[in-house]
């Protein structure tokens, strides 16, 4: 019999990809299904990218690259994070890995220690807590639930969090799934926990661009923030670019040194033409317009399905960035409950408890106004709201 080791029994699927698997099948049976599991943007890769793509396959650029990406990647990840979230990153700072994912798996498996804490902040992102206990370390939940998501007034909760087995705070705005924007109060505080405790952060600001309104300073920005945070990014949801598996982390010397090893000895490199592809994204995309139509967009979609939603007296609390929102669920058991809302209303979502925050489904805002009212309407029909 195979024995497998214990940290990987422990973690379940991703709810996503399985939710996915579930919309597929359904609509191999002929269900119609408005899909509103998936967290990808429904927009087209800018044509300059694609041209780059193809002029990177055309040119040769089909070999094993540096280790950390090539140069002109580094420089354009560097130059990007500097210009468009003000932080101060050189190229050597930069890890290409890919996706945003490996980014922040090979982080965690660099700085986790076995029996390690890693605080986590609910509802957190899906694949956080499977990837510390596959570090061998285990997750500290403090949930901001009960504070409709906002991390200020839960700020007394993380400092209570810590321990001397604290390694890390991962701390993710515009949050997926809540659609938070944590504010400058609650990252000072952030802040101040990190530096009193000498704590590691990892920052993951894959939906920076996605602010409604406003901005966000970087974590990495905060006084005496630069040598113990950890900025994850990539181009997957800025740049529409999921299927190029392109992301990276930005860090002091020190952690690039050692998280560097832990991605030599995974993945070698991220793909060199997606580099290629990536450097024309950061550094010749006009982002301001690109990102300015799309959030036009998906301003409407998340007002069309809040408000639809407030008009059954179902109160959704208002995303502030990304492109998600949190649908109340009166359900105990939520993964049964969007099982069911696959067959039985035809609309794909993700269950709350995959991120540590039950009674919820996450609803992506990536199909049209209609669709999303639509979704709604059929959920109410089938008596699911
Ligand atoms: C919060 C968060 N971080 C990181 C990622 C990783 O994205 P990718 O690996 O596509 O760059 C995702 C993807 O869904 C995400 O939602």
């Amino acid at each position: 019999m195979t024995v497998f080791a214990d940290r990987v029994t422990e973690v379940g699927p991703a709810a996503p990809f399985l939710i996915s698997k579930l919309v597929t099948e359904a609509r191999a049976d002929g269900v119609d299904v408005i899909d509103l599991g998936v967290g990808q943007p429904d927009f087209p890769v800018p044509e300059n990218i694609i041209e780059a793509s193809h002029d990177a396959l055309d040119a040769g650029q089909t070999g094993y690259t540096a280790s950390k990406g090539i140069p002109a990647l580094r420089s354009a990840a560097a130059d990007y994070l500097n210009r468009r979230h003000r932080l101060a990153y050189d190229p050597e700072h930069i890890i290409a890995t890919p996706g945003g994912k490996h980014a922040l798996y090979v982080t965690i498996q660099s700085l986790v220690e076995r029996g390690d804490e890693v605080i986590l902040l609910n509802p957190s992102w899906s694949s956080y807590d499977p990837m510390v206990t596959l570090a061998g370390g285990r997750s500290s939940h403090v949930d901001l639930t009960p504070y409709d998501f906002r991390l200020e007034p839960a700020i007394d909760d993380v400092a209570e969090a810590v321990t001397n087995d604290t390694a890390m705070i991962l701390v993710n705005s515009p949050s997926n799934p809540s659609g938070r924007v944590f504010t400058d109060e609650a990252l000072r505080g952030v802040r101040d926990i990190a530096v009193d405790h000498d704590i590691s952060v990892i920052s993951d600001e894959i939906y920076k661009e996605f602010i409604y309104e406003g901005g966000q300073q970087s974590l990495a920005a905060y006084d005496g923030m630069f040598e113990r945070t950890i900025t994850i990014n990539g181009v997957s949801k800025a740049f529409c670019m999921t299927g190029y598996r392109l992301g990276f982390l930005a860090a002091p010397s020190e952690i690039i040194e050692q998280v560097g090893k832990a991605h030599v000895h995974s993945v070698s490199c991220a793909s060199s033409i997606s580099q290629h592809a990536g450097v024309e994204a950061l550094l010749n995309t006009d982002v301001d317009e690109h990102i300015g139509e799309m959030m036009q967009v998906y301003e409407r979609r998340r007002d069309a399905f809040v408000e639809t939603c407030a008009d059954i007296d179902v109160e959704v609390p208002l995303p502030e960035g990304a492109f998600y929102a949190m649908l109340p669920v009166a359900a105990d058991d939520d993964m049964q409950w969007a099982k069911e809302a696959v067959r039985k209303a035809g609309v794909g979502t993700v269950p709350g408890s995959a991120f540590f925050s039950p009674g919820f489904v996450r609803v992506a805002l990536t199909q049209s106004e209609e669709l999303l009212v639509e979704a709604v309407d059929r959920l109410s029909s089938a008596g699911m709201l």
